[in-house]
């Protein structure tokens, strides 16, 4: 497929969708995000692909969704749009996302990369919430996501002052998972991705959705959750594969069996 607004490819393992608006800061307009879904839609049902990297340029991962867009709209034209919701394809994708963040990552930027599960982010790199100095607050899950990440405090401070934080603070705070040197980003963020890939496809989906749980329900529920998927991996051939290895002494080969 071509796409106007982002660039897509495959390495190895790994799907790679680069947010490509330059003359916008790669600003998240309506084709931007349903693009962006169709790629992850797309990644999601090609075997090959394990994981997905989403990254931007080195001035801007995205400032936010496209505001010269949104300026004029009314209730009724962003109730029918539905912006939000159309981030329902790339939440779909099961498949690891990691995001791979260079410069501002702003607004619905930022909510893209808590929608991610890694966040690998370079020293440059710089997240904020701005949305209370346009008059209006986060919409693409901002003041969920970016709490249950950072906690009250942190969120509120960011969701009500509209500054932005590094990397570093970013890293402290629990937003980001990394932060490497901008030369370094891409590499880092691939690296990870195609480890991810590597590994037993059930046992990935199934950690990773054990991992989400935990953001939705409470520790008796959760730990349930995780004891039922932890039990359903012994039916997988790459669990008696991973553990014949380790007992072996030699690399697994997983065969997604
Ligand atoms: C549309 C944007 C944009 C955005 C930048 N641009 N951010 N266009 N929507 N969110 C455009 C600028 O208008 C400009 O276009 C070009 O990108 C370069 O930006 P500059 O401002 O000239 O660059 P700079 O001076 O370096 O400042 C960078 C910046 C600033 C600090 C990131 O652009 C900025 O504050 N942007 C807005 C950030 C923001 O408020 N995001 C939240 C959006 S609301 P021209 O044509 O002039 O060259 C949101 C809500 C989500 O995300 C939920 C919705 C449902």
């Amino acid at each position: 497929a071509t796409y106007e607004t982002i660039l897509v490819e495959t390495r190895g393992g790994v799907g790679i969708v680069t947010l490509n608006r330059p003359k916008a800061l790669n600003a998240l307009n309506a084709t931007l995000i349903r693009e962006l879904g169709e790629a992850l839609e797309a990644f999601e049902g090609d075997d090959a692909v394990g994981a997905v990297v989403i990254t931007g340029s080195e001035k801007a991962f995205a400032a936010g969704a496209d505001i010269t867009e949104m300026a004029t709209k009314s209730f009724t034209d962003v109730y029918l749009a539905d912006l939000g919701g159309a981030w329902s394809r790339l939440l779909a994708c099961r498949k690891p996302r990691v995001a791979a963040v260079s410069g501002y990552a702003l607004g619905g930027g930022a909510e893209l990369a808590q929608m991610c599960d890694l966040v690998i982010a370079s020293e440059t790199a710089k997240f904020g919430q701005p949305e209370i100095t346009l008059g209006i607050i986060p919409g693409f899950g901002g003041t969920q996501r970016l709490t249950r990440a950072v906690g009250k405090a942190k969120a509120m401070d960011l969701i009500l002052t509209g500054r932005m934080m590094d990397a570093q603070e970013a890293e402290r705070s629990g937003l980001v998972s990394r932060v490497v040197p901008g030369e370094k980003l891409l590499e880092e963020a691939l690296a990870a991705a195609e480890k991810i890939a590597g590994f037993s496809r059930a046992a990935v989906l199934a950690a990773k959705e054990a991992v989400e749980v935990a953001h939705e329900t409470g520790l008796s529920e959760g730990v349930r959750f995780e004891k039922r998927a932890f039990q359903s991996l012994f039916a997988t051939e790459d669990q008696k594969e991973g553990m014949a290895a380790f007992v072996e002494k030699r690399k697994p080969a997983f065969r997604n069996r």
